[in-house]
């Protein structure tokens, strides 16, 4: 079979990827023996107002994908400029991302950031399969908001809200 995209440039198409401005988030979940986990994602989307559901794309390949695949439930914690460096930090394979004790934990012991523009908890609903990442799909069952505003991701780069892109 003739693959159509076989003529694809990857540096193009990464390229075309980053000059779509999304938002940062640190999505967190806590495995079955309790050990927090958390990644860095900018594919946070809202997929659904009734039901509420949202979804985030994952790596299949991160360290954190077979916690997140198999638990039940993960937060959404949508950062602000102050949190620029904690978001590289879960950016960053082998890093101890729980250690400088920005996080707090709810009754379920899944983690949380309290200072964070929004806080979306969400029940694992579906795990879809899309090609090299899993599209984690949650039912919100707790949403709330804080006072910071959310910062901005754009070709590799943070922005504040109304600051000027290069
Ligand atoms: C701004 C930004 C956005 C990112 N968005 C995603 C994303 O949406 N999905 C994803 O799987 N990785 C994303 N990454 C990369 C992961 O955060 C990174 O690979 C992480 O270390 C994976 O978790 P691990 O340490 O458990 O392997 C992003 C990184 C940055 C800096």
């Amino acid at each position: 079979m003739v693959d159509r995209f076989q003529g694809l440039d990857p540096d193009a198409f990464r390229s075309a990827l980053a000059r779509f401005p999304s938002g940062v988030t640190i999505v967190t979940t806590r495995s079955a023996s309790g050990t927090p986990h958390g990644f860095t994602a900018s594919s946070f989307a809202a997929l659904s107002l009734d039901p509420p559901l949202v979804l985030v794309c994952l790596d299949r390949g991160a360290d954190c994908s077979p916690v997140f695949m198999a638990g039940e439930r993960f937060i959404v914690n949508i950062v602000t400029p102050a949190h620029a460096e904690l978001a590289i930090k879960f950016a960053t394979k082998g890093e101890n991302k729980f250690a400088n004790g920005a996080f707090e934990f709810d009754e379920s012991g899944q983690p949380l950031l309290p200072d964070a523009a929004a806080v979306i908890r969400c029940e694992l609903e579906q795990v879809v399969p899309g090609g090299d990442h899993v599209i984690l799909i949650g039912r919100v069952h707790d949403a709330r908001t804080g006072s910071g505003k959310p910062v901005t991701w754009y070709r590799g780069g943070f922005l504040r809200l109304g600051e000027s892109a290069a």
